[in-house]
């Protein structure tokens, strides 16, 4: 797979991960309680530039908080990751079970996904998406604002590179935006 010159390898004896060319690694591992600060700090980086999309609620002190965040060491079906990229913290993922918007039936679905800016266009955020998925294999929904035209040439292009097949979202009206909503199954395993 070839993205614009960053060629990727798997690394022998290390099933997990995968070796970007000009040797940069990407990890992506299951976060603890302990990783919660870090979580918050990407979560306020990450409500900031989603603010240029949609209206976010901030604190007076300008911080954001993610009301949802103690729940994903507390239920069942929601997974938070982190990305690391050479073992620095590059992102995060966060994967939870819901009911599909087409229908009712369980999927999994991206909830949140952040790369930091000083690492993005690698490949890492593909990587990454491509491993969570093939982690929970089975219906997956992935939803974006229409506004957020980098966000929607991403899952496009990751969603076209797992399934080998286009994807094709389906619009989503709610709260006064637009949304696009991509459906898929995840076959693989691992
Ligand atoms: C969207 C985001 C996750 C992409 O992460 P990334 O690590 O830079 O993505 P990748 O390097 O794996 O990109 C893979 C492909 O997606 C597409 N893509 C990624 N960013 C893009 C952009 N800004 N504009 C157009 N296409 C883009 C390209 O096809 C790219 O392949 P290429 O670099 O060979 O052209 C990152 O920009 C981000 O965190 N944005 C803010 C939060 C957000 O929008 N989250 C997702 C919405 S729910």
């Amino acid at each position: 797979m070839d993205y614009g010159g960053w060629r990727r390898r798997r690394l022998a004896g290390s099933p997990g991960r995968l070796k970007v060319a000009h040797c940069m690694l990407v990890d992506l591992i299951s976060a603890e309680p302990a990783h919660r600060p870090v979580l918050s700090d990407l979560l306020h980086l990450y409500a900031r530039e989603f603010n240029e999309f949609h209206p976010v609620q901030f604190g007076t002190d300008g911080r954001f908080v993610y009301r949802d965040l103690p729940k994903y060491w507390k239920e069942a079906g929601k997974h938070p990751f982190l990305i690391q990229i050479d073992g620095k913290t590059a992102g995060f993922v966060l994967v939870q079970q819901t009911r599909a918007i087409s229908g009712d039936d369980p999927v999994w679905e991206i909830a949140e996904f952040f790369v930091l800016k000083e690492f993005r266009r690698r490949g890492a955020g593909m990587d990454a998406a491509h491993r969570v998925w093939k982690r929970f294999p089975g219906m997956w929904q992935v939803r974006v604002l229409q506004a957020n035209d980098a966000g929607f040439h991403f899952w496009d292009q990751a969603i076209l590179r797992f399934t080998g097949n286009p994807a094709q979202p389906s619009a989503l009206d709610r709260g006064g935006d637009r949304w696009l909503v991509f459906s898929f199954e995840s076959r693989h395993s691992g």
